[in-house]
C-alpha cells in the first residue's frame, strides 16, 4: 500500500498542544517522535551575543523595520514553511493533502519568469512539515524550504538547454529547484566543503532521477577558482552566497563557535566578492548570474554587488522589479532598493527570508 504523507502542524502560539494533521492514525503514532523533535529544536534558546550583534547593525541599517523582523526571527514558532513539490516523483494524494491542509500554490502572480513546472506550496499559519528521510533507490516527492529561496532560482530564469553553473550548491535545495524549472544542457553544481558535498550528493540522488543524475557534474572546487578553470563556458551561473545565515545564527548553541563567526563576519563580504568575481569569468558573454544570500547585511548584499559594479566593466544590472512587484502579495520586501536587487523581510504571516537577491549579465 502507497505510505501517505505525514503533516505536521505545530501550534502558533506557545501555549496551545501541537496538533498532528495526519491522514490516518498510524501515521499520527509514527509522527510523534517527530514532532517532540521539532518542538524540542523551536525551543532553543537565542544566542544573546549574536542578537546582540544584529541588534547593532540592523538598527542603523534598517530603522524601526528591524524590530519586527527581529520579532519573527527570534521566535520560531511563527516561522513558516514551503513544499516544494518534486515533478520527477509526482503525487496528486499529496497535493490535495496540502490544499486540504490550507496550503496554496505560492507563486500565483503574473511573474515574468514561472515554469507550470514548478509547484509549490505555502499556508499562511506557522507550522512544520515532517521532512522525508533519504531511501536509496526511492525518489523524496518534496523538499521543505524557505519560499523566499526560490526567488534566486525564479530570477535566474533558466531555460532548456542552456548550460548551468550552481557555485556554491550544498545542500542542494536551490540545485532540485533549477531542475523542477527547467532541463539544462550542462548542469555543474559545486561545493567546496567535502562534508557539505556528500549532503549536496545526496540530495541530487533523493530527487533527481537517474538518467538526469548522470548528466549532472557535482565537484569540490573552490569556487574561486571556477572561473578560471572553465571559463566563459556557462550561460546561467548561481551564486547562492556562504553568508551570516541570520536565522540560525540567531541560535546558535555554542557561543563560542558564534563569537568566532561574528568576529569572521568581516570577511565573508571579500569571500562573496571573489566567488562573484570567478562567477563572471566562467559566464559567455550574454549570460547572467544571480547572487544570493539569507542575510539582512548590508556589507554582505549591496555593498558586494556595488563593488562588483565598480570593479568589474564587463557586468550590467539586470531589473528584477517586475518579480518583485508581482510577489508583493506573497513577500514583504525592503523599500528602496534597486532594481537590479530585493531583500525579503520576513514578517509575521510572510514569514519569509531574510533573502538577498541581485541579477547581473555579462557583455
Ligand atoms: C548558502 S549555502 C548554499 C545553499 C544551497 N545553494 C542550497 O540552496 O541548498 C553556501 C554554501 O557555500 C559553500 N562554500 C563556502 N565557501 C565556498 C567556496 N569557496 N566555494 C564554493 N562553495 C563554498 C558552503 O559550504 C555552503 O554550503
Amino acid at each position: 500500500m502507497r505510505r501517505l504523507p505525514l503533516l505536521l502542524l505545530l501550534p502558533a502560539a506557545p501555549r496551545r498542544p501541537g496538533a498532528a494533521l495526519l491522514s490516518h492514525r498510524a501515521a499520527a503514532r509514527a509522527s510523534q517522535p517527530l514532532e517532540n523533535k521539532t518542538k524540542e529544536k523551536l525551543q532553543k534558546k537565542i544566542c544573546q551575543v549574536v542578537l546582540d550583534h544584529f541588534e547593532k547593525q540592523y538598527m542603523v541599517e534598517l530603522g524601526d523595520t528591524w524590530t519586527s523582523v527581529r520579532d519573527v526571527l527570534t521566535y520560531p514558532l511563527c516561522w513558516q514553511y514551503a513544499i516544494l513539490m518534486n515533478k520527477f516523483s509526482p503525487s496528486a494524494e499529496l497535493e490535495s493533502t496540502l490544499l486540504e491542509k490550507g496550503c496554496h500554490p505560492a507563486f500565483q502572480g503574473p511573474l515574468p519568469y514561472l515554469p507550470a513546472s514548478l509547484k509549490c506550496y505555502i499556508r499562511r499559519t506557522p507550522g512544520r512539515f515532517t521532512a522525508q528521510k533519504h531511501q536509496p533507490g526511492k525518489l523524496k516527492e518534496y523538499y521543505l524550504l524557505n519560499a523566499a529561496s526560490l526567488l534566486p532560482v525564479l530570477a535566474l530564469e533558466v531555460k532548456d538547454g542552456e548550460d548551468v553553473l550552481d557555485l556554491c550548491a550544498a545542500p542542494g535545495g536551490k540545485s532540485v529547484a533549477l531542475l523542477q524549472c527547467a532541463y539544462p544542457g550542462q548542469f555543474h553544481c559545486n561545493e567546496y566543503d567535502e562534508l557539505r558535498s556528500r549532503w549536496l550528493k545526496q540530495t541530487i540522488e533523493s530527487f533527481i532521477p537517474d538518467p538526469l543524475v548522470n548528466l549532472i557534474k557535482v565537484s569540490k572546487l573552490d569556487g574561486r577558482q571556477i572561473g578560471d578553470l572553465k571559463s566563459e563556458s556557462y550561460d546561467k551561473v548561481l551564486v547562492d552566497a556562504p553568508c551570516s545565515n541570520d536565522r540560525s545564527w540567531l541560535f546558535s548553541s555554542d557561543i563560542q563557535q558564534a563569537t568566532l563567526r561574528l568576529i569572521q563576519r568581516k570577511e565573508l563580504s571579500c569571500l562573496q566578492f571573489q566567488l562573484l568575481r570567478s562567477a563572471i569569468k566562467a559566464l559567455r558573454p550574454g549570460g547572467s548570474l544571480v547572487y544570493s544570500t539569507c542575510t539582512l547585511s548590508k556589507a554582505e548584499n549591496s555593498d558586494v554587488i556595488n563593488l562588483i559594479l565598480h570593479s568589474c566593466s564587463n557586468v550590467i544590472p539586470v531589473d528584477i522589479s517586475e518579480m518583485a512587484k508581482a510577489l508583493s502579495q506573497e513577500f514583504t520586501f525592503l523599500t528602496g532598493t534597486q532594481q537590479h536587487e530585493l531583500l525579503v523581510l520576513p514578517e509575521k504571516g510572510r514569514a519569509w527570508g531574510p533573502m538577498y537577491v541581485a541579477k547581473l549579465k555579462k557583455i
